[in-house]
């Protein structure tokens, strides 16, 4: 039982993102202690009836479309249930401030940070799976959560890992942390294979079962990229004590070295209901139905370190963390748009670090490169500017391939 440790009572919680991977994580795990949760909001973007099935499952207050266009849809599937129906940007950023004591945020890219932000303003505990929000703006989002008193819970594999071994007490005793990467599924390809990669075999990630947009960055290796910076403004560490390691079982999920020569990690099967969990029941442990590890039938744990050759995407992302400024805020509204095009067929896989270079570089030589982010309108100016900009740099690559 998960309930309020204090009152007994049903803890009130929310989903925003449900009808996707990390959604669907997280209602797995509420379904199977149904009394101990009471579902204030779920949010989705378009799919309204899957939506409607979730929230009429789990009894929700309300269930919110971000796309407004999905609303009529969303109304049907929900009538005569009593549950409140809403649509738009805004309605989703009202139903992640409503009263509620533990908040999954799990939306994918930026468009999860108002209403992220938005539970952070109510001081909630917040489950945070949108890394897009620290890697656009993350010293503003870290001085929202410090000034609302939010509880702030990695639920990124590696972060929660990091997290759970990371004594922030003695942080001063930390050498630096290993953030662990898979490869995805082209570790081992040639970039010549990778230039006629398919999106179907970009998104077949050999060990994780992901959204389409978080599965093309791990073939990438934006993925890590974003892991990186993520895990500067989680965890207050400059980028050289920051490492990458790449791991193909994805069993460590992330390591952390102290001054005295220990590493401590933390393991487990690739399963997000791991971390989802943690989160959930944190600072307690609940039972999660996932795969328990058999390290006979393991035999080993490889690592290496990753190549920068195949891979530039992490070399792209430091050099935006060390330019500060709008620089990451224009590297993920690049990243998402070049990843969306490639999902459509539209630019070819490395054409993905191209257009993201190639937007940071034109943002930051422009009027938006001496802008601080600090802002909320100031991230909307770099990252809508941003947007453009890389539509245009994947539509010229298209034209070129043609
Ligand atoms: N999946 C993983 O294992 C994993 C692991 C670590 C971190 N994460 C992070 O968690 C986040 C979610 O990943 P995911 O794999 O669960 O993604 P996903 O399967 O693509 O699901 C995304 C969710 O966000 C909703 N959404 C999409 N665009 C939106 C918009 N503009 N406004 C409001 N809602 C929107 C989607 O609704 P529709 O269904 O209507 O499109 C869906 O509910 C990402 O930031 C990812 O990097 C994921």
């Amino acid at each position: 039982m998960n309930s309020d440790l204090t009152t007994g009572c049903p803890r009130r919680i929310s989903i925003l993102g449900s009808t996707g991977s990390i959604g669907k994580s997280t209602i797995d795990l509420i379904e199977r202690d149904p009394d101990a949760y009471h579902v204030v909001a779920l949010t989705a973007n378009g799919s309204a009836e899957a939506l409607a099935a979730q929230a009429i499952a789990l009894k929700a207050e309300v269930a919110v479309v971000a796309d407004p266009a999905a609303f009529v849809r969303l109304k049907e599937a929900l009538a005569g249930s009593g549950i409140e129906a809403a649509a738009g940007p805004d309605a989703v950023r009202e139903a992640a401030a409503r009263e509620a004591d533990w908040v999954m945020a799990a939306i994918v890219g930026a468009a999860g940070l108002e209403p992220t932000l938005a539970a952070v303003e109510r001081g909630a505990t917040v489950a945070l799976a949108n890394k897009e929000c620290l890697v656009c703006a993350g010293d503003l989002f870290m001085a929202e959560v410090k000034r609302y008193g939010a509880t702030l819970l990695p639920v990124d594999s590696e972060h929660n890992a990091i997290f759970q071994v990371f004594d922030f007490d003695r942080k001063d005793r930390i050498e630096k942390i290993l953030l662990t990467a898979s490869g995805g599924p082209f570790r081992d390809w040639s970039r010549d294979q990778m230039a006629v990669a398919t999106p179907e075999q970009a998104i077949a990630h050999p060990n994780w079962s992901m959204g389409a947009k978080i599965s093309v960055d791990s073939a990438s290796m934006f993925n890590k990229g974003l892991e990186f910076i993520e895990a500067h403004h989680i965890f207050g560490l400059g980028a050289d004590r920051i490492e990458i390691l790449v791991h193909p079982q994805s069993v460590v999920h992330s390591m952390v070295a102290y001054v005295d020569g220990s590493v401590l990690a933390q393991l487990g099967s690739p399963d997000m209901r791991t971390p989802i969990a943690y989160s959930l029941a944190w600072p307690d442990r609940m039972v999660a139905p996932v795969p328990r590890l058999d390290f006979a039938a393991l035999g080993r744990l490889d690592f290496r370190a990753p190549d920068p050759e195949r891979f530039p995407a992490i070399r792209i992302v430091r050099e935006a963390l060390e330019r500060g400024g709008g620089a990451p805020t224009a590297m993920n509204a690049a990243n998402e748009v070049a990843v969306d095009r490639f999902l459509n067929r539209e630019v070819g896989f490395l054409d993905i670090p191209v257009v993201v270079e190639e937007t940071i570089e034109e943002i930051m030589s422009g009027p938006l490169g001496t802008q601080t982010v600090d802002r909320l309108d100031a991230v909307r100016a770099v990252d809508s500017e941003a947007r453009i900009v890389a539509a245009r740099r994947s539509a010229r690559r298209r034209f070129a391939a043609a």
